[in-house]
């Protein structure tokens, strides 16, 4: 049972299809969102409201739970936290009370065997100095925005339903995602987005800001192997190896839609960097030591950054109905979390 519709679990999804035989005799994907290509299987949207999440344990019988659902925008979320809370803590709550129920009911090699992998992010672990160690898992947690600070209490609600109820939890904090189907408001889309409407690519602040870049698929992969290696109980640090100053990241990405897509007027796309309002409580630097992973879960990268980069700008480029379709609704690319 997959929990999300979002950016990162039609991958996990896909890869789950050549799977489920092996592992999982049927992948149920709950709630609510974007399907984002993911018709192929049984989707049974549940919300986090508590009795129909019951129902929907009591009739799929899981193998294991992957809980990505949340609300995952920072700017979002300093626009509206309280959607963040209701999400993220309270349906973090309602999940894994219906997870324990399910438990509970399991006997023998059925309840030893069963999982519930929490999906949580590097942000909970604050700000890193330009030459600070990376984040590791006895990091100590330090969240700054709402959305961490929401996902930090989902991973503690989730580490107390294990150390007090037993419940077999997984715990994954992954650095920054990119690459196909990422909603249109996250910095890379922006940017591409940007260059092809010929409007001004806005970067906060002046571009310091650091992340630890992963490509969507080998950040799936890492929670199939925590999902069926992960030992209950523990926490295992995501990464790519791959941090970038913003402003290099934005450069990058310029230089790609140049081959790519060049201006009609032959100027640079990165001639239309503009610097903009940084982000209130920016995290000046993520980066993400993966080595227990690797060690552990016998997890590594597939893509570098030239390959899953150059790959993502194309899929936006091929994608123009997708794109289109998301920015028919609501959102239109403006900027959100200003204050
Ligand atoms: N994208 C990243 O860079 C990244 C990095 C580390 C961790 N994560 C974590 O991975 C998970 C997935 O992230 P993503 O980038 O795919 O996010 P996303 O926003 O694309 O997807 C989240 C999904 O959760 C669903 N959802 C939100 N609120 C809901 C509610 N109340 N009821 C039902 N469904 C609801 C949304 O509809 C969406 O389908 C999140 O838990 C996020 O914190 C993401």
């Amino acid at each position: 049972m997959i929990n999300s519709a979002g950016f990162t679990k039609p991958v996990a999804a896909n890869d789950l299809e050549g799977l489920t035989d092996e592992l999982f005799d049927d992948v149920v994907q709950t709630m609510t969102g974007n399907t984002n290509g993911l018709s192929a299987y049984s989707t049974k949207p549940a919300g986090f409201a508590g009795e129909a999440m019951r129902k929907l344990f009591a009739s799929a019988q899981p193998d294991a739970v992957m809980h990505l659902a949340a609300e995952s925008h920072v700017d979002r979320s300093i626009d509206g936290p309280g959607e963040f809370i209701a999400t993220n803590v309270n349906g973090t709550f309602q999940l894994l009370q219906a997870a324990l129920g399910h438990w509970r009911s399991l006997a023998g090699p059925a309840k030893d065997a069963f999982r519930f992998l929490h999906v949580s992010t590097d942000e909970v672990f604050g700000s890193l100095g330009p030459t600070d160690p990376a984040f590791h898992e006895a990091t100590a947690y330090d969240p700054h925005s709402p959305y961490s600070a929401s996902k930090a209490a989902s991973d503690h609600l989730v580490r107390a339903w294990h150390d007090t109820y037993g419940l077999p939890v997984i715990v994954t904090n992954c650095s920054n995602n990119y690459g196909p189907y990422q909603f249109p408001e996250k910095l890379i889309p922006v940017v591409i987005l940007k260059c092809l409407r010929r409007e001004a690519i806005p970067v906060y602040g002046q571009g310091e800001n650091i992340r630890d870049w992963l490509y969507v698929d080998d950040h799936a992969r890492a929670l199939l192997a925590a999902v069926t290696k992960g030992v209950p109980g523990r926490t295992y640090c995501i990464g790519g190896d791959n941090e970038r100053r913003n402003l290099d990241l934005v450069k990058a990405l310029c230089a790609l839609l140049d081959e790519f897509r060049p201006r009609a007027d032959g100027q640079p796309h990165a001639s239309a960097i503009t610097f903009v309002a940084d982000r209130p409580g920016h995290d000046l630097r993520y980066a993400i030591d993966a080595r227990r992973a690797r060690a552990e879960l016998g997890w590594a990268p597939q893509e570098d950054f030239q390959s899953g980069f150059r790959k993502t700008v194309r899929w936006y480029l091929d994608n123009p109905a997708w794109i289109q379709g998301i920015l028919d609704g609501s959102y239109r690319l403006e900027r959100q979390g200003k204050l």
